[in-house]
């Protein structure tokens, strides 16, 4: 009998670390998180300091092997993903010159119209399949430039998330082809770094990593690194994937016209494709897939469950205190008491933006709105009013992606905020579409274990590693589907 084989995914994420622990046939065998801090030192900033990732790492690695003792010799091979964008300055012995500055941080705003400026609005959307946004890697390191010269002066390298806790388990500087499609400076038609836009931003070829495709082997886990985290020296790890196409390959979306929609904080509406595609205004992201040859479009809404948090902490009592008591999920209380309200709300609208939006109405300063308030209106209408507004914030990006000839039978959901069964019935009564849930969820971390698989050799595709995502349910459009489109 030959002894079960292991993939290693992690996720460098923005709130900690996961680890998880994939046996070949896709079942979970462990799973580990270990959480750090997130520093926002100036209104608009958001940093992490990377050690804090190294340590969490570390932490989720031993945290998985020993929950799964038969683990740590089986492992076949690792798979690092994590949260995209940020950007990790080294110093030419590999120490790091600054916290790095995240996914989420506002303070670019002027180095982006600057890049923008100089390449040109068209020409950036061309080049890159986006617009450069705060968020993106480029503009921050033209900005270091301008606020920090001292520091400039002496990057050596520049490093996503994940990549700089593959630097520490392997010593190696690699990056896969969809994280480096959000940095501002990857030709995303290509597959290759763009020297227009690396020139544009003031930075250095030399400076960025080699870039590989996702399921690719590229670097084995070093002698110190197997000697911290249990690993076996010389354990292959893949280059990996930025945080939601790792999410999309757990989702199994990995073929052309594959649609889903991830309720998290955020909201995003990720659709696989065959070919490089690009929305014209650049009102969604173009970037390349996790799987080898294939691009994805994505709408990114940055407030989705975020809304539904908002109403659990400002109208969330005496509702959420007795779910608690009674041994039930407060989210659930609350979207039962909106069935209370009718489909549309008697004309109370909610807009979705309490922290800016992003995808594809790229605006810092959006702002959440009720609008229609009446005196008929009650507590259920205003929680059922959220729920609809953050359906229609997805319908917004999935229009654009439907207006670019993307046809689609049904839409896959994973998340937290896909758990509510009254939330599904919204969305997919809102998106005119039948959602398809895949049960028990483990995320990013589980489509970076399943890359591993890939190139570990257990699977032949990434395709064929997405095979084992099961649909466990399917909540199709019903009559208020009518109410909605009007
Ligand atoms: C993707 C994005 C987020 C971050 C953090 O474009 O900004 O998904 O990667 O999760």
């Amino acid at each position: 009998m030959t002894s079960q084989q292991y993939f290693l995914g992690i996720d460098v994420g923005t709130t900690g670390c996961k680890a998880v622990l994939v046996d070949s046939t896709g079942n979970v065998a462990a799973t580990a998180t270990s959480e750090y801090p997130l520093s926002t030192p100036r209104p608009n900033w958001s940093e992490q300091d990377p050690e804090d990732w190294w340590a969490a790492t570390v932490a989720s690695i031993k945290g998985v092997l020993n929950e799964c003792r038969s683990g740590a010799g089986s492992v076949v091979a690792v798979g690092l993903t994590g949260q995209m964008h940020g950007a990790t300055l080294l110093d030419s012995t590999g120490g790091v010159l600054r916290p790095a500055i995240l996914w989420n941080d506002q303070r670019t705003a002027d180095e982006c119209a600057e890049i923008t400026r100089r390449v040109g609005a068209k020409r950036v959307v061309q080049l890159t399949g986006n617009p450069v946004l705060t968020g993106f890697t480029a503009p921050k390191l033209m900005w270091v430039r301008r606020h920090e010269p001292e520091v400039f002066a002496r990057i050596r390298a520049v490093l996503l998330p994940k990549d700089y806790v593959r630097f520490r388990l392997c010593g190696e500087r690699h990056t896969d082809v969809s994280d480096a499609s959000g940095t501002s400076m990857f030709d995303v038609a290509d597959r290759r770094w763009s020297d227009e836009m690396i020139e544009a931003a003031g930075a250095k070829r030399s400076w960025l990593p080699e870039v590989y495709e996702s399921p690719v082997v590229t670097a084995k886990i070093s002698a110190d690194a197997a000697r911290l985290t249990g690993l076996s020296e010389g354990t292959p790890i893949v280059a990996g994937a930025g945080d939601q196409a790792a999410q999309a390959v757990s989702a199994g979306i990995v073929k052309d016209g594959d649609v889903c929609v991830t309720i998290g904080t955020s909201g995003v509406v990720f659709a696989a494709g065959d070919r490089y595609r690009v929305e014209p205004g650049g009102r969604l992201h173009a970037f390349c897939h996790a799987v080898p040859g294939k691009w994805h479009l994505m709408g990114v809404m940055l407030s989705a469950g975020g809304c539904l948090r908002w109403v659990r902490d400002t109208l969330g009592e005496p509702e959420c205190s007795r779910a608690k008591s009674e041994g039930r999920d407060p989210y659930d209380a609350l979207t039962e008491l909106a069935t209370g309200a009718p489909p549309g709300c008697e004309g109370l609208l909610f807009l979705p933006y309490l922290t800016g939006e992003r995808t594809p109405h790229a605006d810092p300063n959006a702002r959440g709105v009720f609008f229609g308030l009446t005196l008929r209106h009650t507590k259920a209408h205003l929680i059922r009013a959220v729920l609809e507004g953050v359906a229609y914030g997805l319908r917004d990006p999935l229009e654009l992606i439907r207006g670019l000839g993307i046809t689609m039978d049904s839409v896959r959901v994973s998340g937290g905020g896909a758990r509510s069964t009254v939330w599904r019935q919204i969305i997919a009564d809102v998106l005119g579409c039948p959602l398809d849930s895949i049960g028990e969820a483990q995320g990013a971390a589980y489509g970076a274990a399943l890359l591993a698989g890939v190139g570990g050799g257990t699977f032949d595709s990434v395709a064929d590693a997405a095979n084992v995502v099961r649909v466990t349910d399917q909540t199709k459009p019903g009559p208020a589907t009518e109410v909605y489109e009007r």
